[in-house]
């Protein structure tokens, strides 16, 4: 299911991402804001319990985790630039990475690299990735996921296009996807419009 994430700060923010003229710089540290706030919304269901605790005034029951934080993994590169924002809510978190890149011609997404924490079963995980657009990426890293035994899996992005969401969501019915905004469509290259551009690149310096 998707949840389009609802915030003026976040619509904000993702403004400033789309624009042509933001540089690097201020776009990673966009994109990282932007994990944080992404963080926060798909984790909102977290389950809790209670513990007593002493404050400095008296003692009470407080609401804590019922479980260990959510793994957090990246797709690289550019779930890199969300991973920061999600690790300043998540300090302890485990890390995983799923490296994929698209085929410029065919856009299927093919896997170089992946290492995932251990615990993946007994925390969940959330994958993050700026772009779903074809949704290739997103779909094969869910599958690496499953196949390294976790069952509570969230999927965090920017952008989405309504293609790659139609697509996630019938490989993945049961991994809910949380967005800040819903475009419009994929250009015959496979780009998101209106979208923000590739943002690996943009994140990393590697426009052409
Ligand atoms: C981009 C983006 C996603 C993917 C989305 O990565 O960061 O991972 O494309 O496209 P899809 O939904 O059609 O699979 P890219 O392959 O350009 O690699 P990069 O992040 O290393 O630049
Ligand atoms: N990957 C990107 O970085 N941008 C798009 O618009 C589509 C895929």
């Amino acid at each position: 299911m998707l949840h389009v994430a609802d915030h003026p700060l976040l619509r904000h923010k993702l403004t400033a991402l789309r624009r042509r003229e933001t540089d690097s710089a201020h776009f990673r540290r966009l994109l990282s804001e932007l994990g944080a706030i992404l963080t926060l919304a798909a984790l909102h269901d977290l389950a809790e319990t209670t513990t007593t605790i002493e404050t400095p005034m008296q003692p009470m029951d407080a609401p804590i985790l019922a479980a260990p934080e959510p793994c957090l993994v990246a797709i690289l590169r550019a779930g890199l630039g969300l991973l920061e924002g999600a690790r300043l809510v998540l300090p302890d978190a485990p890390v995983g990475h799923v490296g994929l890149v698209r085929d410029e011609a065919t856009l299927a997404a093919s896997r170089y690299m992946l290492r995932l924490p251990p615990e993946l079963a007994r925390r969940g995980a959330l994958l993050l990735d700026p772009m779903l657009a074809t949704g290739g990426s997103a779909i094969d890293a869910v599958a690496a996921l499953k196949e390294a035994g976790a069952r509570d899996i969230r999927f965090a992005c920017v952008v989405a296009a309504p293609e790659g969401v139609a697509r996630f969501i019938a490989a993945h019915p049961d991994v809910p996807l949380h967005a800040a905004a819903l475009d419009a469509r994929l250009d015959p290259r496979g780009y998101i419009l209106p979208g923000l551009g590739d943002a690996g690149d943009r994140c990393f310096g590697t426009e052409a």
